[in-house]
């Protein structure tokens, strides 16, 4: 059995497109977990905001303000040259979803750009979770970039295999965005 790579590894996706933040100065990593991300981003000397809403512990690292918080209670008071929204748009309804992503939006500096992984409606919690609540429907979330004048670097569906406790083998409908404002 592998690790679940929900939460602990740094995102592919982030490695991959590394060379469009190296000039960032903030970022926000919304639903960051055990801030594996946002140590990444940090190591590149970029000042990071990482919210979650269960914030598990962590090591103190003067490049991260760690935020206990809803995302959706989140202030949203600055500007950011990085957004991640990694694996966490699925827990909100889908009014929700669109809510805190007007917030990056508006958040977002000239010139930023955005990391958002979600569930599309090919993942196999599609109608049948209570825990996931939302779904992007196929090219959705590229209308949604398009709709606000996002810049699509990279845009990617896909069904993926995946094998960890508890529930062994299954696969997960997956949607990926890079896109700069
Ligand atoms: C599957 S993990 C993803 C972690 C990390 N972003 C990654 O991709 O590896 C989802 C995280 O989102 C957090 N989360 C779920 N709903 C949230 C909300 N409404 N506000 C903030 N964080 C939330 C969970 O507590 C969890 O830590």
């Amino acid at each position: 059995m592998q690790n679940n790579p929900f939460g602990k590894e740094v995102s592919t996706l982030l490695k991959t497109w590394q060379h469009t933040f190296t000039n960032a100065k903030n970022a926000l990593d919304a639903g960051c977990a055990h801030g594996s991300n946002a140590k990444f981003l940090a190591s590149f000397g970029i000042q990071v905001d990482a919210v979650d809403i269960k914030l598990p512990p962590h090591e103190v690292n003067t490049q991260i303000n760690y935020i206990q918080s809803d995302i959706l209670t989140f202030a949203f008071d600055k500007k950011y040259d990085v957004i991640l929204a990694l694996n966490v748009l699925q827990f909100l309804t889908a009014k929700d979803k669109y809510k805190i992503m007007d917030c990056f939006i508006k958040s977002l500096s000239q010139g930023g750009v955005i990391f958002i992984r979600s569930f599309t409606q090919k993942d196999p919690s599609f109608n049948n979770s209570k825990i996931i609540k939302s779904h992007f429907a196929q090219d959705e979330l590229r209308r949604w970039a398009q709709n606000n004048r996002l810049k699509i670097i990279a845009y990617d569906e896909k069904v993926i295999n995946d094998c960890h406790e508890p529930i062994g083998k299954h696969q997960h409908g997956l949607v990926s965005l890079v896109a700069q404002k």
